[in-house]
């Protein structure tokens, strides 16, 4: 029997996700598992394919402000949009969102903070990573990353709005590598013919 990715989830809400460990979710399912088959008398094997429960938190997406515009709501505008990750846009999946380079302890108080939501670079009203957060006041050129983005990030990724790649760079205690270089304009033309009768 196979549950597929099954019931072990991602901490995404990172202070209020109850998420079993393996060993836990084992001890869960198993007597259930066990229980059942034996009263209706088969033997098959459990199994489970566990994807974002293994990469989701492996990831950190990091994005730079382009601008902060003030209106109904205050929208942080940064340069990754649902071309690189297109789960919040998609079914509204919620990835935490930090100010990298503000997380010092005079950032922490609620009281300076203020709610803001965090918009990609696309001509898209669902460009959109995260609805009325509590940050630290942003400016243009802070880095803002986006946690837990391991998991159908590249794979779901597009060139939409003729929009290269970003680099994805492999952090392994102290060594790090370019795991995988950005994409340039070229190469999202290369792979196009100019047609005998476009010359
Ligand atoms: C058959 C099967 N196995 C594994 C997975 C991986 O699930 P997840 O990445 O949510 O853990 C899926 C996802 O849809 C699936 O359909």
């Amino acid at each position: 029997m196979d549950v597929g990715g099954g019931l072990g989830g991602v901490p995404y809400h990172r202070d209020t996700d109850p998420v079993p460990t393996p060993a836990e979710y084992a001890d869960a399912v198993m007597p259930v598992f066990l229980d059942g088959i034996k009263s209706i008398g088969i033997r098959p094997e459990f199994w489970v394919e566990p994807g974002r429960y293994l990469l989701a938190d492996s990831t950190v997406l990091l994005s730079r402000v382009n601008s902060v515009k003030r209106s109904h709501k205050t929208f942080v505008n940064v340069d990754a949009g649902f071309n690189l990750l297109l789960r919040p846009a998609m079914y509204d999946s919620y990835h935490e969102v930090v100010v990298a380079n503000k997380t010092g302890p005079e950032n922490a108080k609620e009281e300076t903070q203020n709610v803001v939501t965090v918009t990609g670079p696309i001509c898209e009203t669902g460009d959109i990573i995260a609805h009325d957060r509590l940050l630290p006041p942003v400016a243009s050129g802070d880095l803002i990353a986006i946690l837990d983005t391991g998991a159908y990030g590249y794979s779901m990724s597009s060139q939409y709005n003729s929009r290269p790649r970003c680099a994805e760079v492999m952090v392994n205690n102290s060594q790090e590598g370019l795991m995988r270089r950005a994409e340039s304009i070229i190469d999202i033309k290369q792979t196009m013919n100019t047609l005998p009768w476009q010359k």
